[in-house]
């Protein structure tokens, strides 16, 4: 598909097909392609719990409002942000970038000092770890749209209910679920909402 097509086909689906399942081979395939998504200093700060058996979806259903598609949904990725990237990430991420070529051994020891440092503050701690899981759920439904699935983001779940179902650490907080699966065959997609254009939101060069 060309890029302007999956861009433009990719909708928020009001229901899923429940027959449908995906593999999990598949799955971790589009997982790895979202992976490509930009994040501060390539530190990565995505990590997900995908629920793909009825039981769990049953259990995110219960703390997201009763959201219907969660349990019609071949999977539905709960998103989170590591707020402790930084020190969990550092050394695998300074291989990484030697790998690549960006730096040498000489240099490898003072970047995973300054990454480990953190943020400077717990907001810039929270904004990242808002930013990058973000930004890679964005390229997940992209992949996933390009891979021939449909896609459906959700902010609406309550966030204490996750943390507690799922048994999250304090240091990962749920950023977004992303359902996943084949579109409802019986429902029509009404059009896509008119997007408030450029022109009016553009501000440039000052406020
Ligand atoms: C951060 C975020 C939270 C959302 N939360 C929900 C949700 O809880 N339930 C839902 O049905 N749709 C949710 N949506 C989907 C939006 O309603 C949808 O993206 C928007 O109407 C635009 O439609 P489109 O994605 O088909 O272009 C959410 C989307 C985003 C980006």
């Amino acid at each position: 598909m060309e890029f302007l097509e999956v861009l433009s086909s990719r909708r928020s689906v009001p229901s899923f097909d429940p027959s449908v399942s995906i593999d999990r081979t598949v799955l971790l395939e589009i997982l790895n392609t979202a992976n490509l998504a930009p994040s501060s200093m390539c530190l990565q700060q995505w990590e997900y719990i995908v629920c793909d058996t009825p039981e769990a979806k049953a259990r995110l259903q219960a703390a997201s409002f009763n959201q219907k598609k969660i349990t019609e949904a071949s999977a539905v990725v709960i998103v989170l942000g590591n707020l402790k990237a930084a020190e969990q990430h550092a050394e695998i991420v300074a291989d990484a970038n030697m790998e690549a070529g960006y730096f040498g051994e000489d240099r490898r020891e003072r970047w995973i000092a300054s990454a480990k440092k953190g943020w400077p503050t717990e907001r810039v701690e929270r904004d990242e770890a808002f930013r990058g899981p973000s930004l890679w759920a964005m390229t997940f439904m992209l992949a996933a749209k390009e891979a021939g699935w449909d896609t459906a983001p959700m902010g609406g779940y309550e966030p204490d209910k996750v943390i507690a179902e799922f048994g999250l650490p304090e240091t990962h907080i749920p950023v977004l679920l992303v359902a996943i699966g084949k579109a409802n065959p019986e429902i029509t997609l009404l059009p896509r909402v008119k997007r408030i254009p450029a022109e009016t939101l553009a501000h440039f060069n000052n406020w």
